[in-house]
């Protein structure tokens, strides 16, 4: 990668070996389960969650939104947070696909309790939908983890409820990382979890669905209905499958740039870092300029790429393919524009 691209952990190329683990990866027509790449890379996904089954599936919104049809019927009301990825960035396809009706909580400061999510459980009424599922999303993407506690209770009071729990969990390893536990503990808080291969752990492409066998069997036919049945699709489990085996592990240098790059934005005068959003691989921030739009391109004339700033935020990501170099590059071009303007 020959640019700085800060816009995301989705930009990451697949690393040398996933290349060569593609190329030279046996092959099968998945649609039949003949994929011996895809086989492996499912029972990888499973065991390390500590679940019974996975599934490999295109991106992490086909997974989310191929959960919820699995879980729920049309009609169903979903409880979800306002800010969450199925929200705000599915592009409304939980009304598409699975017909359902999302009911918001607040999860933009600090992440709701359980009491405070169970009190929008519909009750037995002819007028009110029927609370189908109950999402959570951990790494958030606002940059914050959920902690362990949080989410066992409403993993227990779900459980009491009858109602099934799904977990957005596209950066599923890095909330492991920050919350120093093992993956499989996050995931033990819900029923289903969807994570991403293709974020920070840089494989090219795919998410996995991960659950009990029972629900992942429901979901392989609700997702040949959604067209995502592939054929020789090892190609791509390949890489997968080094993301898991290697990439997880190192997900931590990703955290410690991130902190790196806020201490070093926060001593610039005129930005001001959000110290309680730097959980992960995240750098939230406010930079004072009258031309946001002016900043992005003066970055992107010194080969750096950002996305503009929303709703007065700026987010910038790090991984794999930026190291210290790069960060202070960027640093000093904030810093050159800020004095400058
Ligand atoms: C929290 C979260 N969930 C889901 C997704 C969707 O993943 P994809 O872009 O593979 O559809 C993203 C993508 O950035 C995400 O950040």
């Amino acid at each position: 990668m020959n640019k700085i691209d800060l816009r995301s952990d989705t930009v990451t190329h697949p690393t040398e070996e996933m290349l060569k683990a593609a190329i030279s990866a046996p092959l099968g027509d998945d649609v039949y389960g003949d994929d011996p790449t895809v086989n492996k890379l499912e029972a990888l996904a499973a065991q390390m969650l500590g679940k019974k089954a996975a599934l490999f599936v295109p991106s992490g919104t086909f997974g989310n939104q191929l959960s919820l049809l699995t879980h729920t019927l049309r009609g169903d009301e979903v409880i979800l947070g306002k800010h969450c990825h199925i929200v705000a960035h599915e592009a409304g396809a939980s009304a598409v696909i699975a017909g359902v009706q999302l009911a918001y909580f607040d999860d933009s400061g600090d992440y709701p309790d359980a009491d405070e999510i169970e009190r929008m459980i519909r009750g037995e009424d002819l007028h009110y939908p029927r609370t189908g599922l109950i999402c959570v999303e951990n790494a958030q993407s606002n940059g914050k983890v959920v902690s362990l506690d949080k989410l066992q209770a409403v993993k227990q009071m779900a459980e009491r409820r009858n109602i099934p729990v799904h977990m957005d969990g596209a950066r599923i390893f890095n909330a492991a990382v920050s919350l120093k536990t093992d993956v499989k503990a996050i995931a033990a808080c819900a029923d289903s979890i969807m994570f991403c291969l293709s974020k920070g752990l840089c494989a090219p492409v795919g998410s996995m669905l991960v659950g009990s066998e029972a629900f992942i069997n429901r979901a392989r036919k609700n997702r040949k209905i959604m067209g995502g049945g592939m054929r020789q699709a090892g190609i791509i489990a390949a890489p997968g499958i080094v993301a898991l085996e290697k990439m997880t592990k190192r997900l931590e240098e990703d955290h410690q740039k991130a902190k790196y790059m806020a201490q070093k934005l926060d001593e610039i005068k005129g930005v001001h870092v959000l110290k309680d959003q730097l959980d992960i691989n995240m750098v939230y921030c406010k930079i004072e300029t009258h031309d946001p739009m002016k900043l992005v391109s003066h970055l992107q004339h010194n080969n750096i790429l950002v996305n503009p700033e929303d709703e007065g935020l700026w987010r910038f990501v790090t991984h794999y393919w930026v190291g210290q170099k790069e960060i202070d590059l960027f640093i000093g071009k904030v810093r050159e524009y800020v004095e400058m303007n």
